[in-house]
């Protein structure tokens, strides 16, 4: 196992204009899990290949256990990848897939059979090593690449989409198990999405890219919780968080927000914060509704309720802008209907107006 430093990582592809990845500097702990999220074209697959050695930065570094592998060949630098497509190979048996890269080792055989058992007991393969990969499931055979990956016992398992290829309920299935095994295996792991959920569900840390950059890395509650950015706000989340324009102003020595010329307060933190337009970031799970008027809270009407089986999703307008609002499936709640919502002052964020950038207090 390895630590993985990569330091201003730096690629064009010839010919092709824009940088793929932009001086990236990312390091992924000894056993961590790291998920690369961010749209496609972003840059995830090639930060990933430059890892792997299958690509070469035009400047940076990569380093994996302290040892300096950038411009090292693949094979020397003890890592597996896992590919989108189930790269297996179709003419071999599954047992002879998952040894593949033990006895191009030239391991002993006896070896590669006690390997082959491991892993195979791991991914719940045993019933299936006789089989050819055509008479597997999808999912089937995405365990079996997991299983030749992880049979070589590799420093760092780097993996590109992995389950992009199996239906919905494989896949919720297969992650599960995939975050189970490699928790128990410790194995330091760089995984590529563009699925917000299966990054919030599987990193450790996620590492949210966008053109070619890294613009926030944290822990996945951090990250959902304070995004540093309306992009990643809006990216990661399923309602995304609101974003409203308000108008940020001191009353006395506190700060309070106004949205279509109502008040609402806001963390007192903000009395730092320069008075003037910014944009406020909710989560719809944050705001608290009610039916009656409350102090405090913010009038709107509800344009649209979507029961959505464990909770109701509620669509409403305030003043020209709309705003997503979780409730409880049993709140009574239909188009038309007056609300007044209560936005906790101690989960908003702000960002500015011009930029979406978050703004931070020191206090
Ligand atoms: N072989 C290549 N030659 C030229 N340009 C490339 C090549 N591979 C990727 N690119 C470009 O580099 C940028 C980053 O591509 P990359 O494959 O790393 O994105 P990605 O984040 O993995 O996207 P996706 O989620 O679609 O897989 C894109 O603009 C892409 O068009
Ligand atoms: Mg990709």
């Amino acid at each position: 196992m390895a630590e993985v430093e990569i330091s201003q990582l730096h690629k064009t592809y010839p010919g092709g204009g824009r940088p793929a990845t932009r001086d990236v500097s990312l390091t992924v702990a000894d056993g961590e899990f790291m998920v690369l999220l961010g749209p496609s074209g972003c840059g995830k697959t090639t930060l990933l290949r430059m890892i792997a050695g299958l690509e070469l930065p035009d400047r940076g570094s990569v380093r994996i256990g302290g040892r300096d592998v950038t411009y090292r060949a693949p094979r020397e630098r003890n890592l597996s990848m896992v590919f989108q497509s189930y790269a297996v190979f179709p003419h071999k048996k599954v047992a002879d897939n998952i040894g593949f890269g033990l006895a191009m080792r030239k391991a002993d055989r006896a070896v590669i059979q006690d390997k082959i058992a491991w892993a195979a007991g791991l991914l719940q393969l045993e019933d299936y090593l006789d089989r050819y990969p055509s008479q597997l499931s999808g999912g089937q055979r995405q365990r079996v690449a997991v299983a030749r990956a992880i049979v070589m016992e590799p420093d760092v398992l780097l993996m590109d989409e992995p389950l992009s290829n199996l239906d919905a309920l494989l896949r919720l299935q297969f992650r599960a198990e995939l975050k189970k095994l490699l928790t128990d295996l410790g194995t330091t792991c760089v995984y590529v999405t563009h699925d917000q959920v299966e990054a919030l569900s599987l990193g450790e840390r996620v590492a949210v890219m966008k053109d070619g950059e890294i613009v926030q890395c944290g822990p996945p509650m951090e990250v959902y919780d304070s995004p540093a950015s309306e992009f990643i706000g809006g990216f990661i989340g399923s309602p995304p968080m609101n974003f409203l324009d308000a108008t940020l102003r001191r009353d006395g020595g506190e700060a309070v927000i106004e949205v279509a010329g109502q008040r609402s307060a806001a963390p007192g933190s903000w009395a730092a914060f320069a008075e003037g337009p910014v944009r406020i970031g909710v989560r719809a799970e944050t705001i608290t509704a009610h039916r009656a008027e409350r102090s405090g809270a913010l009038r709107a009407v509800t344009e649209v309720a979507e029961p959505l089986g464990s909770t109701t999703l509620v669509t409403a307008v305030l003043g020209e802008q709309r705003i997503k609002v979780q409730v409880p499936p049993d709140f009574p709640v239909g188009a038309g209907d007056d609300l007044w919502l209560d936005l906790r002052a101690d989960r908003l964020s702000c960002y500015e107006r011009d930029t979406g950038r978050v703004l931070v207090s020191d206090r």
